[in-house]
């Protein structure tokens, strides 16, 4: 059972690196989290883990403490009407509005194992023939180190393209080896997956025209989801659309951000 010590000890850290705000009552999640990793570690249990961590700390010990106290859920078009709006609304106006430049790019901020950027990949190859002679790059980034390698390799199991991606699209898109389905070249094309913390600076992160940060907000308090929005907001062009998870509220948005709705999707337009 973890004390009240090994509680502050584990939740400022984890606070302190990663934003997420692991608030009193959350003892049960932060003890079945690191008891795992105490077994993976070879550790007795978790208070060899605290001790560890307190006297023994190296920087593969942080990030094993971080990656296990992240909730990787995702599944193929999460929700749906996200991106039925990015397919009838958004993307035909940055379509619009890029012509000249004829450049799109996307960023899915927090993107855990790729299915959400996969999901806006598969979007363009089956809606947006044009767009195959512009230059469109998805930037994938995640916090964690093995959610980007897995999304990295384009490699799911059974279960995992059973949630949300239609039979057709697993078809034409997956090629199945062995008890995966890998996806083709063509998917993986504008893909740029990289690790990269919400907390620390956006390098390589620029000019982006479509940007989704979608259930990751919900596990930061107010300050941090105020400093994360405006930072994405600086790397957005004008006009760009941002889109957040359906429960999360833009708490902290700059007034340059506008509220827009399409059907059942809400999401934010930057002035100009
Ligand atoms: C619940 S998943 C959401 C994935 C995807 N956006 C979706 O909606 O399906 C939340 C992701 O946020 C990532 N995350 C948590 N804290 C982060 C941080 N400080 N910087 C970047 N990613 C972070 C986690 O590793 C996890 O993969």
């Amino acid at each position: 059972m973890i004390n009240p010590e090994q509680f502050r000890f584990f939740a400022e850290m984890v606070k302190e690196h990663s934003g997420i705000a692991l608030v009193k009552g959350k003892e049960y999640l932060l003890e079945s989290r690191l008891n795992e990793l105490a077994k993976i570690l070879g550790l007795k249990d978790i208070d060899a883990l605290y001790k560890k961590a307190k006297f023994q700390m190296t920087p593969r010990l942080k990030e094993q403490i971080i990656e296990a106290m992240t909730t990787n859920e995702t599944y193929f078009f999460r929700d749906q009407h996200p991106f039925d709006a990015l397919r009838k609304h958004i993307i035909p106006e940055m379509i619009e509005r890029n012509a000249a430049k004829k450049s799109l790019k996307f960023w899915s901020a927090a993107c855990s194992t790729g299915q959400e950027p996969y999901s806006i990949s598969m979007i363009i190859n089956e809606h947006f023939p044009a767009l195959a002679n512009w230059q469109v790059s998805i930037t994938a980034t995640d916090i964690s180190k093995q959610a980007i390698s897995k999304g990295m390799a384009g490699r799911f199991t059974q279960v995992e393209v059973n949630r949300g991606l239609p039979i057709t699209l697993l078809i034409k898109y997956f090629k199945q080896q062995g008890a995966f389905w890998v996806v083709n070249e063509k998917l993986k094309r504008p893909m740029r997956f990289k690790q990269m913390n919400l907390m620390g600076p956006f390098i390589g992160i620029n000019g982006m025209d479509i940007v989704l940060c979608r259930y990751v907000l919900i596990y930061f308090d107010h300050d941090t989801k105020k400093q994360i929005l405006e930072k994405i907001v600086k790397v957005m062009n004008p006009g760009g659309y941002l889109l957040l998870g359906a429960t999360e509220t833009p708490v902290g948005l700059p007034p340059s951000m506008k509220r827009k709705s399409f059907g059942r999707s809400v999401c934010w337009q930057k002035d100009g």
